[in-house]
């Protein structure tokens, strides 16, 4: 089988980062999580007091410190899964929180802040045999990649699935707020000038409001074959 790249976008907490994962252990590819990238930034953003009103992006003093931020990755021994390095500190607990939920999508639509995660996700991808899931990755950072997938399903299937991940892990939150921030999440990502979150014309649809994750992962590996015979 060839070495190929596999793009998959998608709305937030549609299970794309549970199906890539799985699919990259399965087959021996690294994986990279765009999305927690984005996040590290907005922590060290928030870190530094780059908020104006704890809403707007001061992008001055962003673009100012982007130079002080270095996002790496490394495989946690325990989970098998890489975790995610904001300047050689461990912040993949800290990037899953809701104060770092709630500020990342003005983040994402920083050029800068853009341009700078292109570039980093495009080297990642010199030796293929990777899986790359994100919002822009069939259509922005990997235009010919060899398999491109689209995965969707209902704003009140993925709050409930970020509500129940949430619990299981001991956090209480409110799914009414979920559900707040998964809409507008969705809007900002869709509605954004660079980059918008969007189907590449050559990726696949999955819409997974109905299949559990066993049946996705049976069907991410079926097109993975297909793709990479
Ligand atoms: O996938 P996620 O929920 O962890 O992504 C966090 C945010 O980053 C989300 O608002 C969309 C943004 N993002 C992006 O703009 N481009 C990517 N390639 C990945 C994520």
């Amino acid at each position: 089988m060839k070495k190929i790249i596999i793009a998959i976008d998608g709305f937030s907490s549609c299970g794309k980062s549970t199906m890539a994962k799985d699919l990259a252990k399965e087959i021996g590819y690294i994986y990279v999580d765009t999305g927690a990238m984005y996040r590290a930034v907005t922590l060290f953003a928030l870190r530094n007091d780059c908020f104006i009103n704890d809403s707007e992006v001061n992008v001055e003093k962003l673009e100012r410190k982007m130079n002080e931020i270095s996002i790496t990755f490394a495989i946690n021994k325990e989970t098998g899964r890489p975790d995610t390095y904001l300047n050689a500190e461990n912040v993949e607990k800290e990037i899953r929180s809701m104060d770092v939920s709630s500020h990342v999508s003005p983040i994402a639509t920083v050029p800068f802040v853009r341009k700078a995660m292109v570039a980093q996700q495009q080297k990642m991808g010199d030796k293929k045999g990777l899986v790359m899931d994100g919002r822009d990755i069939g259509t922005t950072v990997f235009p010919s990649a060899e398999l491109k997938i689209y995965v969707t399903a209902s704003a009140e299937i993925r709050a409930k699935r970020r509500f129940d991940e949430l619990k299981a892990k001991g956090i209480t939150a409110n799914f009414d707020d979920i559900l707040k921030n998964v809409n507008e999440r969705d809007y900002i990502d869709t509605h954004r000038d660079i980059s918008p979150l969007c189907k590449a014309e050559d990726a696949i649809l999955l819409d997974n409001s109905n299949m559990t994750i066993a049946e996705q992962k049976q069907w991410l590996l079926d097109k993975y074959r297909e793709a990479a015979e």
